[in-house]
Formats: C-alpha cells, sequence, structure tokens
C-alpha cells in the first residue's frame, strides 16, 4: 500500500476548475484514491473511479454526521436549528427521519406536482425576450417555484428566497452569506410557526405533527437547498448539451419519451454535482489501495466516476439512447436523492417546455461557466429563441 504522506495532494486549482474532465480523468488512471486540499486548506481523501464512489455511497462505515470527524473538512456550516437534516444524519436518527419525509415524499404528491411544473415552466417561457439569458430566465426560477410550491410558501416571498439561497450556496462574500442564512433562517421558522397553527395539504404540513421544531426547519431548509441549485445547473449544463445537438431535439420534439433517456444521459455526462457530500469513516477503512484512518474527510467524486471507462462504454460520449445508464447522479444507497422523481420531472418538462417552444433555438455566444470543487454549472446561457411554436 504506498505511504500516504509520500503522495502529493490535489489542488482544486483554475487549471482543475476550468477542465475537472480531464483532471479526473488523469486522476482516474493514476489509482482510485487521492490525497486533496479542499479550497479552505484542509486535507481529504478524494475518490475517483466508480467501483469505489458507488461502494462508498452505500457504506455505512462513512458517517455523515460530522460528530465523527476528527476536524477536517466539514463543508457548509450551518446553525445548530438547520444541522438535524438527513445530510448530516446516520442511521438509526436518518431512517427515522427519512421514512417520516419519504411518507410525505410520494410519486403521487410529486406527480400531481405535474401541471403545476408545466404551468410555470410555460410561463416563464412565454416571458423569456427574442435573445434570453436561459439561465437567469428559466433555469433559476423555474426550480425555485416549484420548490415554494412543494413548501407551500407565497409567491409573493419567492424573490427574497432566491436571493438569500443564492447568497448562501454561491458565496460571494462571508458576511453576505452569514445575513442571508439569518434571514433565511427567520423566514423558515416562521413559516413553520404558521403551519403548525393553520395546516394546508402541503408537505411541511403533513410531516409537522411528527417532527420537532428544529427537525422540521432542518428538512425545509435541505429541501430548499437540495431541491435549488442541483436542478438549475442539469438544465442549464443539459441546454448545453441539446443546443449542441440539434438533431437530437428535433427528434425530441417528434418523441418527447426519449427525454426520460435524456435527462439520465444529461446527468452522467454533465453532472453538474462534482462531490457527494463528504464523509467520516467510524473506523480505519480500506478503500482502493489506501487506508483511511477513521475521522479523516472522505469525498466521492460523483462526476469523476461518471466517466469511468469500466463502468460506461464510451464515457465522453453523450448518448441520449445508452441502454444501461447506472450512474450516480442521484446518489446510491441510504441517502439516494429523496428529491429524485421531483428532479426528473422538473427536467423533463423544463427541457421538454422550451424545445417544443423553441425548436430553432440556438446558442447567441459562449456560456459562462461556474466551478466550484464541489458543482459546475452555466452561470449564463445567451440564446436566440428563434420563431414561437405552441
Ligand atoms: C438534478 C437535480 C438533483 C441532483 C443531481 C441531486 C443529487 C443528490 C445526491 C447525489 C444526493 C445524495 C448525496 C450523498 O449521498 O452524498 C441527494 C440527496 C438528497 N436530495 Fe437531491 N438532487 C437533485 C434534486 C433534488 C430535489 C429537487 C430535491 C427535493 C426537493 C432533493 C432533495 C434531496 C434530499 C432531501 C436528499 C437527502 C436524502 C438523504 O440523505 O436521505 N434533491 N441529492
Amino acid at each position: 500500500m504506498p505511504d500516504p504522506a509520500q503522495i502529493d495532494p490535489v489542488h482544486f486549482d483554475a487549471d482543475f476548475l476550468n477542465d475537472p474532465v480531464c483532471a479526473y480523468a488523469r486522476l482516474r488512471e493514476a489509482g482510485p484514491v487521492h490525497r486533496a486540499n479542499s479550497p479552505d486548506g484542509a486535507s481529504i481523501w478524494l475518490v475517483t473511479r466508480y467501483a469505489e464512489v458507488k461502494a462508498g455511497l452505500g457504506d455505512p462505515r462513512l458517517s455523515l454526521d460530522k460528530a465523527n470527524s476528527s476536524g477536517g473538512y466539514h463543508g457548509l456550516s450551518l446553525p445548530p436549528a438547520l444541522d438535524r437534516n438527513l445530510l448530516n444524519l446516520d442511521a438509526p436518527e436518518h431512517t427515522r427521519l427519512r421514512r417520516l419525509l419519504g411518507r410525505a415524499f410520494t410519486p403521487r404528491r410529486v406527480e400531481a406536482l405535474r401541471p403545476e411544473v408545466a404551468r410555470i415552466a410555460d410561463e416563464l417561457a412565454a416571458a423569456l425576450p427574442a435573445e434570453a439569458d436561459l439561465v437567469a430566465g428559466y433555469a433559476v426560477p423555474l426550480p425555485i417555484r416549484v420548490i415554494c410550491a412543494l413548501l407551500g410558501v407565497d409567491p409573493a416571498d419567492v424573490t427574497d428566497f432566491r436571493a438569500w439561497t443564492d447568497a448562501v450556496l454561491m458565496p460571494t462574500d462571508p458576511d453576505a452569506a452569514r445575513e442571508a442564512m439569518r434571514s433565511l433562517y427567520g423566514y423558515l421558522a416562521s413559516l413553520i410557526a404558521a403551519k403548525r397553527a393553520a395546516p394546508g395539504d402541503d408537505l411541511l404540513s403533513v410531516v409537522a405533527p411528527e417532527l420537532t421544531d428544529d427537525e422540521l426547519l432542518s428538512a425545509a431548509f435541505l429541501l430548499l437547498l437540495a431541491g435549488y441549485e442541483n436542478v438549475v445547473y442539469t438544465l442549464g449544463n443539459g441546454l448545453v448539451e441539446l443546443l449542441a445537438r440539434p438533431s437530437l431535439c428535433a427528434s425530441l420534439v417528434a418523441s418527447p419519451s426519449l427525454l426520460a433517456s435524456t435527462v439520465d444521459e444529461i446527468l452522467r455526462h454533465a453532472s453538474p454535482l462534482q462531490l457527494a457530500i463528504r464523509r467520516f469513516p467510524v473506523e480505519d477503512v480500506v478503500i482502493g489501495d489506501v487506508e483511511i484512518p477513521a475521522g479523516d474527510t472522505v469525498m466521492l467524486a460523483v462526476a469523476s466516476a461518471h466517466r469511468d471507462p469500466s463502468a460506461f462504454a464510451s464515457p465522453d460520449t453523450f448518448d441520449a439512447n445508452r441502454g444501461e445508464n447506472p450512474h450516480v447522479a442521484f446518489g446510491h444507497g441510504p441517502h439516494f436523492c429523496l428529491g429524485a422523481p421531483l428532479a426528473r420531472l422538473e427536467l423533463e418538462v423544463g427541457l421538454g417546455t422550451l424545445l417544443r417552444r423553441f425548436p430553432r433555438m440556438s446558442l447567441a455566444g459562449a456560456p459562462r461557466w461556474r466551478s466550484s470543487f464541489r458543482s459546475r454549472g452555466t452561470a449564463t446561457l445567451p440564446v436566440i429563441l428563434g420563431g414561437r411554436e405552441r
């Protein structure tokens, strides 16, 4: 086994972030596990090959609870009342909360949102100017409005919600991020008090009786954040893939049933999420060829796994008709994305609506990318929509 102290750590520098596909290809070839430095300088273990990433996602020895960390990288730091969320918890507490939320987040509830998602998509598409930025005008407002519909948030509050979540998730200024976190917390606390006082038929009202205030607050916070950034980036990245392939766009307009496999291929090939949530081994574990001490931080590179030739034939080729597509864009195991059916609905309806209305849309300039070690997506996507159709 190589001595980890002898291995130079990987840095997520500008070269890495500008071309993560290439950087991960080099790392994957060199080995399944690497030492790396997170942007805040903490030491982490970076897992790059499909087999180890997938096994790690389902491995109960890799805890999501930072109580098991010996002090390395922790990710987003949250006030205690927002910390009791699914992505910070292990069994059995995770199992109990997940079961309760899962009871409310049913396929029926998601399917019931379909007309609302279609209405929001249509409304946003109709308001786009002939030359539009599809990120600002479409990919950003669509998921935030859907999540607000799910949580029973007044549409009038959506603008604030969006500014706060952007400041928290895509921070440019630490003071603004802290201030936004305080506002978000205050808003969610009063939302929850209102749901307890006068329950509706939204998801929060349904689970409220069985959760403590902190659990409910943490759940609302996680659904809002988890349900937002990933969908924005997958819509944007997906549109970049589609706009480069006019014949695929024509096929999707003619046969919308192809959208499902196209969305899976977008999630694999243009995965916005680079890394799963950080994990902490509860005992020393061997991953690939490295023994990782308990308490260290392990990061599973989902986007790298998606380009692993041992799991996908011609992994760098975008193939909307790929038969088997066992991507891990929604994770794997006990923390598998609770919102995956809603995400699929938003992506299929969101992309389908634009293709149907603007079958001749084309890029008006190069998209601008926003890259961090955690995620990569389009920040702007200028297009010329070209004639409108119903
Ligand atoms: C394209 C969009 C999405 C992607 C790529 C995505 C990806 C993921 C991934 C990879 C995980 C597991 C993380 C890990 O194990 O480290 C996860 C968990 C989760 N996601 Fe999503 N997600 C998306 C959309 C959504 C939406 C729309 C919602 C809800 C409205 C949502 C809610 C959640 C929740 C609650 C969890 C935690 C599940 C648990 O810990 O048991 N996600 N997501």
